[in-house]
């Protein structure tokens, strides 16, 4: 994963606006098969929505993720500041079936297509809540102990159990993607639907984390990476890291 930053300049600059091909293309790989196959996002184009109009359309929305996309309770995800095209292929496969049991299906269930986008947009125009200055780790009543351990393994991963940093998939301030722009010789956006971490709820990314580790997420070519990567979490790195992530945004 540090290649892959060290590269980042080199791809980017080695791709011409020019190859950047159809940006407002339907999603790629929309199987209809059953059992559902998974979206294969290295091939996923950009889908671009309207925000103001994805503002109205979240109402019904606020109960559970907040007025402002921050959630009121632990258990539902922040969505404020998330990228777009994660947002935008997430609503896709609850809406398809392609992830577990809750809430979200029966409610992306009544999505239509340019809803998803507008949401999508909406959600993604909103801002995180601002970093803490400094002592990150030592946020009051956190354990610092166990967060500094979440920390060192989302800097660092853990060579000897086979963790990968986090930070060369979600960015080294956990805010997505940093080559989420980049954009291959066809217009597709690989990197564009890695999801932002930063400040985000702790009951809720524990549940991610152990459905992960669990192999329970097999949405699409993305949910494949980091199913490799949870499987080698165990307990005690899952409560660590969801105790830092969630921490940052204090
Ligand atoms: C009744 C509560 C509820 C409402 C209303 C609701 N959600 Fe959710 N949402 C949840 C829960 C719970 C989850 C986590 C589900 C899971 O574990 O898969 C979630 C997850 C999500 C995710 C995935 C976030 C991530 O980080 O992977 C997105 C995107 C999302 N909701 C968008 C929406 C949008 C857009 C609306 C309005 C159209 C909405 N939700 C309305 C409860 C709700
Ligand atoms: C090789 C790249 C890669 C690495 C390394 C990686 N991730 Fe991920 N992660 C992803 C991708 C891609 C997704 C989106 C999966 C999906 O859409 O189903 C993801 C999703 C997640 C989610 C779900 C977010 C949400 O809103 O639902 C969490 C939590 C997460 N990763 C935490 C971690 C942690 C903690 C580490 C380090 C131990 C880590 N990741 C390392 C690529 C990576």
């Amino acid at each position: 994963m540090k290649t892959m930053l060290l590269l980042a300049p080199l791809l980017l600059a080695g791709t011409p606006a020019a190859d950047a091909g159809p940006a407002a293309d339907p999603p790629g790989e929309v199987a209809t098969a059953t059992p559902p196959v998974r979206y294969d996002l290295r091939r996923a184009q950009a889908v671009p929505g309207d925000a103001q109009a994805g503002k109205a359309k979240a109402e019904v929305c606020g109960a559970c993720h907040g007025e402002n996309g921050i959630a009121p309770a632990p258990l539902f995800p922040n969505l404020a500041g998330q990228p777009a095209a994660y947002l935008y292929w997430s609503l896709q496969a609850y809406r398809s079936g392609r992830l577990p049991e809750s809430p979200m299906t029966a409610l992306a269930a009544t999505l239509q297509e340019q809803d998803i986008r507008d949401l999508a947009s909406y959600y993604a125009s909103l801002p995180v809540p601002p970093p803490a200055p400094e002592t990150e780790t030592a946020t009051a009543g956190t354990d610092a102990a166990l967060a500094g351990r979440g920390r060192a393994l989302y800097l660092d991963g853990d060579p000897s159990r086979g963790i990968p940093p986090c930070q060369g998939c979600h960015g080294d301030d956990a805010r997505g993607n940093p080559l989420a722009g980049y954009r291959d010789r066809s217009g597709r956006l690989p990197y564009a639907a890695y999801p932002a971490l930063r400040g985000q709820q702790p009951d809720y990314l524990r549940t991610r984390l152990q459905q992960f580790h669990g192999q329970a997420i097999d949405a699409s070519s993305n949910s494949r990476i980091m199913e490799g990567v949870g499987q080698r979490l165990d307990a005690d790195s899952i409560e660590a890291l969801s105790t830092w992530l969630s921490s940052l945004n204090e």
